[in-house]
């Protein structure tokens, strides 16, 4: 994770389109003998950077709300990552962690209905030009696809860290195809509830212009093997959400482009907003993140002073919002992020394809009740926009479980809120809770032990409000019901 992240309040860092445009004029200066054979590479170089920074490349909107990536969407409603395990070398400090089959059947019956496993697959390729992965991660890796399918958890395999791709993705390519082509051809005959993500954070030079110009032949060679198989995809900047377009600001470009000829592609983003609330105290991180104490949402009850060794004025002016802005405002509020999504669902409803949230939430430096809140906050909006979402992460730093149980406790309570009820005036019943969940409308006639419930219905809440069954008054349809949720 970057230091100066994807966060509205940092977009101001970017550096892509400009650094090619420098080393192009740089061409003029150069000695007259070589001069000819400089022109023709610079035409090959203009037309390249042409390609890879050019708004006309469009999108064709998809009008077909039923297409196969809608319906995969649905099997990645509620998702965890299984962090900090294969995406660093093996012996790194910061991997190490170790996942079991008991991981696998808490994550499911806590609720979560799939799992991100991010895999640093360029780590494990022997030398170009075959880049051939080894057996060890393959291995790895299976136990735990192999985990998540046990427990009937739909999984999505990524290929994170990938570095030098972000620094140079033109001299990276091969190997970033090399590696498609080969963990497509292992995965094959996986379930289809098995989807591939081509790249976690694409970042530098790795812009959303350059990943629109690498990705469509990535996917051409995944679907040699695959044909089926749901492919996730996110823009440049980290997946930053920023990097879609909203058709409010133009019809024509919609940031990251998709192929418009394949109908099984799911967009992926990630949403860290406030950073400076979620990533307050992250080693891994810049100066600008070592303020601590800040709490969510904001103001403080006491104004903070924010920490000395803070490199970007833009940060001090978020605390100074932060110490000062009522909460509506604050920057460390759902402020941070309730129009980029807003915007996402009209990008979304727009070129008809889903969005989902491949990360999001909060390293535990944060106190407890913020942590809680923000996850709240956050898992609110997504269901109040229809997106799935995969928190990061189960067990590690930003973690979902710690010592065997939910922590904060509140969490699970946040990301599943419990089913609210009521028997509405036209006497149907009414039963919420979180979007993407499927419910099991049960009745008895009498409550009298043995109590014998009967499936009457099955619906899956698609939409934040209330869900309406059945007209309790008809004669036939008295008696004692419960809902239940099915996981
Ligand atoms: C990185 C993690 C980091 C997390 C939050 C992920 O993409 O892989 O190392 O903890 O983002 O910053």
């Amino acid at each position: 994770m970057p230091s100066i992240y994807s966060s509205s309040t940092a977009k101001t860092v970017s550096t892509n389109g400009n650094a090619g445009k420098t080393n192009l004029r740089s061409g003029r200066f150069t000695p007259n003998g070589i001069r000819r054979c400089l022109t023709l590479l610079l035409i090959v170089s203009c037309i390249h950077w042409a390609a890879i920074s050019s708004p006309a490349q469009t999108m064709k909107r998809v009008f077909d709300k039923d297409t196969p990536a809608h319906r995969a969407a649905l099997k990645f409603m509620r998702g965890v990552n299984i962090g900090n395990a294969l995406e660093y070398t093996n012996g790194s400090p910061a991997g190490g962690l170790t996942y079991n089959s008991s991981d696998f059947t808490l994550i499911k019956s806590e609720g979560f209905d799939h799992v991100r496993i991010p895999v640093a697959w360029h780590l494990y390729c022997g030398p170009a030009p075959s880049f051939t992965i080894s057996n060890e991660i393959f291995t790895r890796a299976d136990a735990l696809v192999n985990g998540a399918l046990a427990k009937r958890l739909s999984g999505i395999v990524d290929l994170h860290h990938f570095e030098p791709f972000s620094k140079s993705p033109s001299s990276n390519t091969n190997q970033f195809y090399a590696i498609w082509r080969q963990v497509a051809a292992h995965y094959a005959n996986y379930s289809s509830i098995v989807a591939f993500e081509l790249l976690n954070e694409p970042h530098d030079i790795a812009s959303t212009a350059s990943v629109n110009r690498y990705f469509p032949e990535a996917i051409r060679q995944i679907r040699v093997t695959n044909p089926e198989r749901t492919i996730f995809i996110g823009p440049g900047n980290y997946n930053g959400m920023a990097e879609l377009t909203p058709p409010s600001v133009s019809t024509t470009s919609s940031g990251l482009v998709l192929p418009n000829d394949d109908l099984n592609l799911i967009v992926t983003v990630h949403c860290y907003d406030p950073y400076y609330f979620t990533h307050q105290g992250a080693e891994w991180a810049y100066d600008d993140t070592r303020t601590v104490g800040v709490v969510f949402p904001g103001p403080p009850l006491t104004p903070i002073k924010p920490d000395a060794r803070i490199t970007h004025s833009f940060v001090l002016d978020w605390f100074r919002g932060y110490n000062t802005k009522s909460t509506a405002i604050n920057p460390s509020s759902t402020s941070a992020f309730r129009t980029s999504l807003r915007d996402l669902r009209a990008w979304s409803d727009y070129y008809g394809r889903p969005i989902h949230f491949g990360e999001f939430g909060c390293y535990d430096m944060a106190d407890p009740v913020s942590r809680a809140d923000l996850h709240r906050q956050i898992r609110d909006e997504m269901d109040f926009r229809r997106f799935g979402w995969c928190m990061w992460d189960w067990k590690a730093g930003f973690h979902y479980i710690k010592n065997g149980r939910p922590d904060p406790l509140e969490i699970r309570e946040t990301m599943f809120p419990p089913i609210e009820l009521k028997l509405s005036d036209s006497a149907t019943i009414e039963f919420k809770s979180a979007v993407g969940k499927t419910f099991v409308i049960q009745r008895t006639d009498s409550l009298l032990t043995p109590v014998s419930w009967q499936n009457v219905a099955t619906q899956t809440l698609s939409t934040p409000s209330f869900s309406h069954f059945g007209d309790t008054t008809k004669s036939d349809a008295g008696g004692f019901y419960q809902v239940l949720w099915v996981k």
